[in-house]
């Protein structure tokens, strides 16, 4: 049967949306358009829940009150695209539905248009969706009809409407910059386009506007904001994804405490009005030092302790040589201890190969009942290593005691994780705790092993703390950075510095990171001579506004805050992107292929 039965809008006009009616409007005569999300046949009676972004509706055809409508209603599918005209009712007693915001009331329809038909859904639009996250995202305009999905987009609106007018308040002005442009050093690959006037040539699009937000500073912005996409080919996870959004800011004549005072300020307030919290202000400041100490990582979470121990001092002679000789080739010993766990065997024997995973070569455990010391290695402990132990960890009968002995880093990754993991699977985590701190004093240099150079932690642009200085020629590992990190719940949502605002100092530190002059000349020149222009001090941040809206909205992948986000392998799943491209594009491009 043709299923098409009007489907004009003609001179019908939305009196409302399908969440709205209430038992006040009871008796109105209304419009409502929207999707039927089910159809049910009770006797003579057709109930179709009506739905729309804003909620749900129960619409009942009664043969009584229009049999052709009645009709009608029986060909009705999940998703066709209905408007219905009818009497505002109220629901009898004993029907009342408390768990809808229209559960009082009823549409008595007496005309309805099939305005659509929809083909059957993939997937039901229901509110638990059994869909797979590739399906949902293939058919994202389905999956947007659903409120869990809609409403972290809509969350994440509501949150760039607010720092755009928080920001506008403090004087900052938004200012666009280019998509195609030059390489900016963020430490990813770059997504390059061709150009086709000069065949061979390329733009980047950019990894952040970071060399335009300062130049805007020479030119006298003052205070810039823009709310950016950036591009960077990395490996994906949970929280990257290859086009992000960027709120950018830069200020002119600050130190870093002028900018933390905007930047708590402004997330005091999203989390105030979005969250209904208020945040403890000023936010916890630690050093890039003190994190890694404690919690082994530079994002640490902070909802819980189970803070890392170091045991360094404590084996230097033990007997236990895994111990010694780690701490002989200038390695760390650190541990945790966690209070009344009760861990199997099991859940302890297959953490060695979890810190396996981050490079630790085995994971050394102590358990401590009343009467003695359960562990791989007691034999190994010395009775003075003992008091030691105790006296850090202030452990007592029922705790346990996780070391790992090698090199620091691989020992603080391997215990942050492990941290991590024993926080979740102790409960130690509960929801909707929110806890926020800025990581300060990073290092401005990091050696690379492979390109045997150094190289920047931040990016080239970050300024040296003036007291170390004197240690750029001599220590340059010992720098540390005017550089700072904002951390909510253990993900970095911000990042920034203090700039070097002196061209000087600028050549001096592509100097140490290996760049020549003439190569710094090629890919920085411009930047280079503006900074030679009367370049004011400034400094900035720029905050992962995905990864915001992701914790915000409650989810764990920032793709649930992205209308149309990628896959975990970079592949846009509504179109198929990325997808070859005719030849004769390629041609105009100067483009020849080379796959094997
Ligand atoms: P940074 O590289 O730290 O700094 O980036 C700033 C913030 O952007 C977010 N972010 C990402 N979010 C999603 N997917 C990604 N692939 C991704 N990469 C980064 C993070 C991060 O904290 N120009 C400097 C900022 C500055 O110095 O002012 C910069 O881009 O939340
Ligand atoms: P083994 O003598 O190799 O059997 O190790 C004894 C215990 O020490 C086991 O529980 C190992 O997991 C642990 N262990 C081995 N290497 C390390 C290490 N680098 N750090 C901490 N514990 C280790």
């Amino acid at each position: 049967m043709e299923r098409v039965f009007s489907d004009q809008l003609g001179d019908w006009k939305r009196s409302c949306y399908c969440g709205e009616p209430r038992s006040d409007s009871v008796g109105r005569e209304l419009v409502l358009m929207g999707w039927a999300q089910r159809r049910r046949d009770h006797g003579g009676l057709i109930f179709v829940d009506l739905r729309d972004r804003t909620g749900i509706i129960q619409v009942v055809f009664n043969p009584e009150i229009n049999q052709p409508a009645h009709e009608r209603a029986k060909q009705i599918r999940a998703e066709d695209v209905l408007a219905v005209r009818g009497r505002l009712t109220p629901r009898p007693a004993e029907t009342l539905n408390p768990n809808l915001a229209t559960g009082e009331v009823e549409l008595q329809v007496h005309d309805v248009r099939l305005l659509n038909a929809s083909e059957p859904p993939p997937f039901p639009i229901e509110d638990e969706s059994e869909a797979s996250e590739n399906t949902r995202f293939k058919y994202r305009y389905l999956d947007m009809r659903r409120p869990q999905s809609l409403g972290p987009l809509h969350l994440r609106y509501r949150m760039t409407k607010r720092i755009r007018d928080y920001l506008d308040s403090k004087g900052f002005m938004e200012v666009e910059t280019p998509m195609l442009t030059k390489s900016t050093p963020e430490g990813a690959r770059d997504y390059l386009v061709p150009s086709r006037v000069y065949p061979g040539k390329f733009y980047a699009l950019p990894q952040s506007p970071q060399l335009f937000k300062q130049i805007l500073m020479v030119g006298g912005v003052d205070r810039y904001f823009q709310i950016v996409r950036c591009f960077r080919d990395e490996d994906l996870r949970a929280d990257r994804q290859p086009e992000f959004t960027q709120l950018d800011i830069e200020m002119s004549f600050i130190q870093r405490q002028d900018l933390v005072e905007i930047i708590e300020g402004m997330i005091y307030l999203l989390f105030q009005e979005l969250k209904g919290i208020e945040l403890n202000k000023p936010f916890k400041v630690l050093t890039w030092r003190q994190a890694m100490s404690q919690y082994g990582t530079d994002k640490p979470d902070l909802r819980f302790g189970l803070e890392l121990k170091d045991f360094s001092s404590t084996f230097q002679e033990s007997q236990f040589r895994v111990f010694s000789s780690a701490l002989e080739r200038k390695g760390v010993v650190k541990g945790i201890s966690i209070s009344g766990a009760d861990l199997s065997r099991k859940e302890l024997d297959d953490m060695t190969p979890f810190v396996g995973n981050y490079g630790a070569k085995g994971l050394a455990w102590v358990r401590i009942t009343e009467s003695e010391w359960q562990s791989p290695i007691a034999k190994f402990l010395s009775d003075q290593e003992r008091q030691e132990i105790l006296r850090i960890t202030a452990a007592g009968a029922g705790d346990l005691i996780f070391f790992v002995a090698d090199e620091e880093k691989i020992v603080n990754e391997a215990l942050g994780n492990l941290r991590l993991h024993l926080g979740e699977r102790l409960g130690l985590i509960r929801e909707g705790d929110y806890a926020i701190a800025w990581v300060i004093e990073f290092p401005l240099f990091e050696y690379s092993p492979e390109e045997k150079r150094y190289q920047s932690v931040n990016h080239p642009f970050t300024a040296p703390m003036e007291e170390d200085l004197p240690l750029l020629d001599t220590e340059p590992l010992k720098v540390r950075a005017k550089a700072y990190d904002l951390v909510l719940n253990g993900t970095e949502i911000g990042g920034g510095s203090i700039r070097i605002h002196q061209r000087a100092l600028q050549h001096k530190i592509f100097e140490q990171l290996g760049i020549s002059q003439s190569e710094a000349e090629a890919k920085f020149g411009f930047f280079l001579e503006a900074l030679g222009f009367g370049a004011p001090p400034h400094g900035g941040i720029a905050f992962g506004i995905d990864r915001l809206a992701m914790i915000l909205s409650g989810r764990t992948s920032i793709r649930e805050v992205i209308a149309f986000p990628k896959s975990q392998r970079a592949v846009c799943l509504l179109t198929d992107a990325p997808a070859p491209v005719d030849p004769k594009q390629l041609k105009e491009l100067g483009i020849k292929l080379v796959l094997d």
